[in-house]
């Protein structure tokens, strides 16, 4: 997707060869304009598979998440971090390790908002190595849903999340992907556009 593209490259700050800030439309700073694009983008590419409901995690997910369901006329529902005082029942929830963070938190979903004949769309910000994508395909299997795919605004594909994905057979469309972060630059995959 080339707006994002253009906006990573020109307000992206490449921290480390692992990490890309991009706190100026996406992780703090909101773009609602570029937003509404990659919601627009997500639905395109998910409109032959009958998705009945994005899911997503907090924070950095919602966005995104908001945008593709607004387009695919679906709700969207957003696994939680921390324990809530009203949401305390009925949960479905998984163990998700961050090896970025180096911490372990447990993610959760109330079952009343995932239903068995559910197709669920899991919406991202960021794809890493895959264990939070992974943490919301096992919460829509206890729900006895069934995955449709991912939506990742932003792929690091020299990690190892995007590949185990597609290695299990879903299906991965990440808007952007990242080939490297080397020498304080982004470099993208070269990949066709469809
Ligand atoms: P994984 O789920 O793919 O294994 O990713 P990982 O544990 O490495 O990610 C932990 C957090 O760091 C996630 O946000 C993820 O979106 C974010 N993250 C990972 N790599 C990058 C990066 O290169 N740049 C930025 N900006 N973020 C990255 P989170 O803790 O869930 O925070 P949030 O959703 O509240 O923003
Ligand atoms: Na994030
Ligand atoms: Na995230």
């Amino acid at each position: 997707m080339d707006l994002l593209k253009q906006k990573i490259q020109s307000e992206g700050k490449v921290l480390s060869n692992q990490v890309l800030k991009v706190d100026s439309f996406l992780n703090h700073q909101i773009d609602p304009v570029l937003m509404v694009e990659i919601g627009k983008e997500f639905a395109r590419r998910f409109q032959s598979e009958r998705i009945t409901k994005v899911l997503t995690i907090e924070s950095s997910g919602i966005a995104p998440g908001l945008m593709a369901a607004l387009e695919l006329q679906v709700p969207v529902v957003f696994a939680r971090k921390r324990k809530s005082l009203t949401l305390v029942n009925d949960l479905l929830t998984a163990t998700v390790h961050s090896f970025t963070k180096n911490e372990t938190n447990e993610i959760s979903v109330s079952s009343k908002f995932i239903a068995s004949d559910d197709r669920v769309l899991v919406i991202d910000d960021f794809l890493a190595n895959g264990q939070a994508a992974l943490g919301l395909a096992e919460i829509v299997n206890q729900a006895g849903a069934e995955v449709a795919g991912f939506g990742i605004v932003i792929e690091k594909s020299f990690q190892e999340g995007g590949q185990s994905l597609r290695e299990k057979g879903y299906k991965v469309e990440s808007l952007a992907r990242i080939s490297s972060l080397e020498n304080g630059e982004v470099a993208f995959l070269e990949e066709l556009e469809v």
